[in-house]
């Protein structure tokens, strides 16, 4: 009995972080052309109970000095909101090693709890600090988290991007306005989405013969039918960031739309270079056991040293007999492309409430908070993919926030980072790690209608 009403205290706190009377966080906007002309925005909420009189942003660390503030923000009255600020993100360097490692980098820093980058917000009332937060690198996150790292991965709420490899490093060499408005999908490229936390990568691959002798070079990462980038410096930027960091990534290839269609062998083609370039980091499956990926837990990856699990249609090979070891079947997709706000929400219910009638099944599974350009055209305007992303980013993780955050399980963006998806996956995952260690304890039904 004791231990129940301590277990229970213990979920308070975990629920209910002492700081929550009104959470602020800083995120980088979508209204600038580039990311170095991408502006800070100042967050509050959900459930912002006690606003602060006021709100300052910094490039110090305020808790460690009287520094001033590089912008102050008066009048926060609304329970959710946020605010663009005009203080640009410019040139991002990240700490202890974590830019794009150059030659062969073995060791980096280790940030078990997230590094600062440059950007901090701070609340006060009167001269009394309430909150603080910075935008962050979270390149150890999960191994830190060790009671999750028991839980089969459908447990865990796992941040990700969707259309992954469709960003670009370079917006003066890239001309098309087509490209550039609609069809990139990611302000980062994939090395420094996964040094941001991200842990799931959905990619779109086409087939196009580039007359060269290197048959890695015809693979494309795609985005609603144009070639965006080479595959293979997504998977080496894969491979290098889990060699450097230890940590899991589920890279998910989710459909194949140029070049593949009645083409096996193209199939065994992509196939060959995934194993030529994450061989021996791909997870490998027990066939004869017919497991399912998404029921193996972080450390059962990490004890065969395998940290990446693959997604892929093995039933596209010629021989799925023999080539599927190291493929997991895809997990259950789930996304709201063609919705509008209302239906969105409508739709999280039935998802994220996991009643019987749920399509969840007790499997991996992804929910995609996308919205397709179709969609964007049907109310008379063509909205670009950042302007799309800017409506349903906040939105989804103003709700995931909520009692819903519990049972997810991949949570999927463009442009993530005017939202701090990362950070709510981490608390989530805290909360259910807790709940899973005390399971015999608590009643779940009674705590996920609080
Ligand atoms: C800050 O002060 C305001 C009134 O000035 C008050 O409503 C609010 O509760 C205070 N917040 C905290 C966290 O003390
Ligand atoms: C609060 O929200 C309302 C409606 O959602 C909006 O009109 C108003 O401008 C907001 N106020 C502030 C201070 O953000
Ligand atoms: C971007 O592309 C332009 C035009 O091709 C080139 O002049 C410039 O050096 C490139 N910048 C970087 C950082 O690669
Ligand atoms: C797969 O599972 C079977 C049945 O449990 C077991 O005998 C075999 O050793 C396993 N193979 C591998 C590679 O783990
Ligand atoms: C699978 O088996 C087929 C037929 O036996 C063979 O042609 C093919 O090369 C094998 N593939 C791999 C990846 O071993
Ligand atoms: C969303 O779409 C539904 C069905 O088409 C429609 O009934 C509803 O009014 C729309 N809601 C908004 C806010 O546009």
């Amino acid at each position: 009995m004791w231990k129940i009403v301590l277990s229970l205290l213990q979920l308070q706190l975990l629920v209910a972080p002492p700081a929550a009377s009104c959470p602020i966080f800083l995120t980088i906007s979508l209204a600038g052309k580039t990311l170095t002309e991408a502006c800070l925005e100042v967050n509050w909420g959900p459930d912002c109970f006690a606003p602060p009189e006021w709100v300052g942003i910094y490039r110090q660390d305020p808790s460690v000095s009287n520094f001033q503030p590089e912008l102050r923000i008066d009048g926060i009255r609304n329970r959710t909101g946020k605010r663009q600020t005009p203080i640009k993100l410019g040139k991002l360097h990240f700490p202890g090693g974590w830019n794009r490692p150059q030659a062969e980098q073995t060791t980096a820093t280790k940030y078990p709890k997230g590094k600062c980058l440059p950007y901090y917000v701070a609340s006060y009332n009167g001269s009394e600090l309430l909150t603080i937060d910075c935008l962050k690198i979270q390149p150890n996150w999960l191994a830190h988290l060790k009671d999750a790292a028991n839980m089969p991965l459908k447990r865990l709420f796992l941040p990700g991007t969707h259309a992954s490899g469709a960003y670009i490093t370079n917006y003066s060499k890239t001309k098309s306005l087509l490209v550039k408005d609609y069809l990139v999908a990611q302000h980062f490229d994939v090395w420094s989405q996964l040094v941001f936390g991200i842990r799931y990568l959905d990619l779109s691959v086409g087939y196009r013969n580039m007359d060269s002798s290197n048959e890695a070079d015809n693979f494309w990462v795609v985005n609603e039918n144009m070639f965006i980038n080479p595959l293979s410096d997504v998977l080496r930027d894969v491979r290098r960031f889990v060699e450097l960091s230890n940590e899991l990534v589920v890279l998910d290839f989710s459909s194949f739309p140029i070049g593949f269609y009645k083409h096996p062998e193209i199939y065994s083609g992509v196939y060959h270079l995934l194993r030529q370039e994450l061989g021996d980091v791909l997870y490998e499956r027990n066939v004869s056991l017919s497991e399912h990926c998404a029921d193996r837990s972080f450390n059962d990856l990490r004890a065969v040293n395998r940290q990446v699990l693959l997604l892929f249609p093995t039933e596209e090979l010629p021989y799925p007999e023999n080539e599927s070891v190291l493929l997991c079947s895809s997990w259950q997709r789930f996304s709201t492309s063609y919705m509008n706000i209302s239906q969105t929400l409508d739709y999280m219910r039935l998802l994220f409430s996991k009643k019987p009638d749920s399509p969840v099944q007790d499997d991996g599974w992804i929910f995609l908070a996308v919205k397709s350009i179709e969609q964007a055209l049907n109310n008379h305007k063509l909205q670009t993919a950042k302007e799309r992303a800017a409506l349903i980013n906040p939105k989804v993780n103003q709700w995931l926030n909520g009692p819903w955050g519990i049972n997810a399980n991949v949570v999927a963006m463009d442009y993530f980072s005017n939202t701090n998806l990362i950070d709510v996956a981490i608390h989530v995952n805290v909360h259910k790690a807790f709940l899973a260690a005390n399971d015999k304890f608590i009643n779940l039904e009674i705590l996920s209608r609080r």
